[in-house]
């Protein structure tokens, strides 16, 4: 499934925040099962799966074999890229033409990156045409993003824009507005062209300055859903924006992307998050919610919550090294 990376990547996080190399064998034992999806190309999530496992282990630990596993996870991925419409295809379910979904935007990463280790720029020009198609078709005015948006397969015009995992078609879907965040703060990073930059500061307003954001950040699974306040609230969405918003706030000078990372992260390592020791089935973080208008994972432990968290625990790390740095400079 699309989660498959993040137990091995939450193992190379901890390993890379601890220096545990008990961690590191799990670490390496649990990415190198994932040896064949190299080749999958059943759906867009081969990002998630290879970047998050062989990704961290080839930037923490290297075997020789790495680099090789992420270009052809990459060239997987690329097989789904349709030069005609500049997109990969998200799904190949349901009644769409040619979904694309704001979560493929996570799926750039490992392009980007693989053309670092081949030298091909083939990769890297896939990926700035998905994230320049994304940025035109999926954004509201307000900085919002739609979850789903679906092409016609043949002209490449946009046929509907709706949700699958969110409350409404129109609705804000929490966990999407902190896919778009941080997609557009990752694709910043190695292209910097200001236009990602400017997408990932509207996304982050939207949410920020929302009126249904809760005081402790913690969004509820979306910003639109009817029963507000007794909705339940979404600790991944939490996740993947403080990790998001360290990166951002590197780009910065704003000193709200920190603040609000370090007030999320304060929030999700309290006890109404963060579970003692020994329960939760050992994962770090209660209360996420996978999909709910499928009725699929509601309010439980997910890995990709843990493996953001520990992302945004080893960025916070990264920020206050730098500001501590800068500050002995001065
Ligand atoms: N990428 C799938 C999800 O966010 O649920």
């Amino acid at each position: 499934d699309w989660t498959s990376g993040f137990y091995p990547g939450s193992m190379w996080l901890a390993y890379e925040l601890t220096g545990d190399e008990a961690l590191a064998e799990e670490a390496r034992k649990y990415t190198n099962r994932l040896e064949d999806i190299q080749y999958y190309t059943g759906n867009h999530d081969i990002g998630f799966m290879m970047y998050c496992s062989y990704g961290n282990a080839l930037r923490l630990k290297p075997e020789p074999k790495d680099k090789e596993i992420l270009i052809n996870s990459s060239e997987s991925l690329c097989a789904r890229f349709s030069p005609e419409i500049g997109l990969i295809r998200s799904w190949d379910f349901g009644d769409w033409s040619y979904p694309v979904i704001i979560d493929n935007m996570m799926n750039l990463e490992i392009l980007f990156e693989a053309t670092s280790l081949s030298g091909d720029s083939t990769f890297y020009n896939m990926a700035v045409s998905h994230a320049d198609m994304t940025l035109k078709n999926h954004f509201r005015m307000d900085g919002s993003s739609y979850h789903v948006v679906d092409y016609d397969m043949r002209t490449g015009k946009v046929r509907s824009r709706c949700t699958a995992q969110g409350y409404s078609d129109e609705s804000a879907w929490a966990r999407g507005q902190a896919w778009g965040i941080y997609g557009y703060t990752m694709c910043y990073r190695y292209t910097r062209q200001l236009k990602y930059l400017e997408q990932a500061e509207a996304a982050y307003e939207f949410v920020c300055t929302h009126p249904n954001l809760p005081e402790d950040l913690i969004p509820y699974w979306d910003f639109d859903a009817v029963n507000i306040p007794h909705e339940l609230r979404d600790a991944s969405a939490a996740a993947i924006m403080a990790a998001a918003l360290y990166e951002l706030s590197m780009y910065s000078n704003k000193a709200k992307y920190k603040e609000t990372a370090d007030k999320v992260m304060h929030s999700l390592s309290s006890s109404d998050y963060r579970s003692k020791i020994g329960e939760n089935h050992n994962f770090l973080l209660m209360h996420s919610v996978g999909s709910y208008p499928h009725g699929n994972e509601i309010d439980v432990p997910l890995i990709y919550a843990d493996y953001y968290f520990l992302e945004a625990l080893k960025r916070k790390r990264d920020c206050d090294i730098e500001a501590k740095s800068k500050s002995v400079q001065k």
